[in-house]
């Protein structure tokens, strides 16, 4: 067992966490977003992320912790299998246990991965083997299998201007305004996401919105992105919004799409299609433009945009 002192991160941290991140990670795109997942906010959750540090001071492993999730944890490549992940596993079972309290009732039991509103991946990549034995062989057990899907924005009639022109006019002539999100809709909107589907997805798109529209601990850590605001609403003839589609909401500057949504008694009417292409568009030059991070409604996706199956994740719990 090797020697390592463990401490909060801070912001002088983020540059060699990067590097970290980077070596031991080579399936997520870590490096752009290594402040939101390590220093961002975890919606209602504490956040707590901890470095191990050599004698020197060197990092030499990152463990981040929302509530009783992990959401990422790697040692550097040169000095794996020295107990330090083990290390950061027992900082993060000690921090569960003590902010969670005894009264409450609340589970403590460690899950890794799908931590909602704020997750580099949901879960742990298949391919990431040393991670699976490590986790096996610290008493978790597989929880769910969770996939992403990917569009490809380049190359795809189904996503073009054109396509996106003929959606827009088939909803309006059907009554609706389809736009992206202005300083008037934040409020509106933020309200029919958490009010029609689930807080933590406005949390998300609060985010997508950015900080020229939203400010706040949803956009800790979130930069302005090129074309503004990175959600599309749809709003009926009375002009309340009824549909909506995010990106960059979580993995803010990916490119990654979600959430959306439309309420029951608009659906059918090809929104969520226009909203979701809206979105597409906009992110083609991104590093991962096109992922759908933790997909419902493959079929859905698949028709709408002509996403694929992409990566596979193993969700683990402590048994
Ligand atoms: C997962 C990871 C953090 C483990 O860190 P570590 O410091 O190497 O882990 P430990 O030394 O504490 O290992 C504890 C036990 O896990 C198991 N284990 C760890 N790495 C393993 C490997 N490559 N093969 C098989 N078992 C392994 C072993 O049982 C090990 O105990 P042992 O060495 O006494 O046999 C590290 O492998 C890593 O950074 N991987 C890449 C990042 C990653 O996949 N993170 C998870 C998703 S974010």
């Amino acid at each position: 067992m090797m020697d390592v002192v463990l401490r909060e991160l801070t912001v002088r941290d983020l540059l060699p966490a990067q590097a970290l991140l980077t070596a031991a990670l080579p399936y997520d795109r870590s490096d752009v977003v290594t402040a939101e997942k390590l220093l961002a906010s975890n919606f209602r959750r504490d956040r707590f992320s901890v470095g191990a540090f050599s004698s020197d001071g060197e990092l030499l492993g990152v463990m981040a912790q929302a509530g009783r999730w992990i959401k990422l944890i790697a040692v550097k490549p040169a000095v794996q299998r020295r107990g330090i992940g083990s290390a950061l596993l027992r900082a993060a079972k000690e921090h569960v246990v003590q902010s969670t309290g005894t009264a409450t009732g609340a589970s403590t039991k460690l899950r890794m991965g799908d931590h909602p509103g704020n997750y580099l991946s949901p879960g742990l990549d298949e391919r990431y083997l040393a991670g699976q034995a490590f986790f096996r062989a610290r008493g978790f057990g597989e929880a769910a299998r969770l996939l992403n899907l990917r569009a490809p924005v380049r190359d795809n009639p189904l996503i073009t201007e054109e396509r996106l022109a003929t959606l827009h006019t088939a909803a309006t002539e059907a009554g609706y305004t389809l736009r992206r999100a202005t300083a008037g809709d934040v409020e509106p909107l933020l309200q029919t996401v958490s009010g029609s589907f689930a807080p933590v997805w406005s949390f998300e798109v609060a985010r997508a919105l950015g900080p020229s529209l939203v400010k706040g601990e949803a956009t800790e850590w979130a930069e302005e992105l090129p074309e503004g605001p990175a959600v599309h609403v749809a709003l009926d003839g009375d002009g309340a919004v009824v549909a909506f589609a995010a990106h960059d909401g979580n993995n803010r500057g990916l490119g990654w799409f979600g959430p959306m949504g439309t309420l029951d008694h608009h659906r059918g009417h090809g929104l969520g299609e226009a909203l979701l292409l809206g979105c597409l568009l906009d992110v083609r030059d991104r590093p991962e433009g096109g992922v759908i991070a933790w997909v419902g409604p493959v079929g859905f996706y698949s028709r709408a945009c002509g996403a694929v199956p992409d990566r596979r994740f193993v969700v683990f719990e402590e048994l």
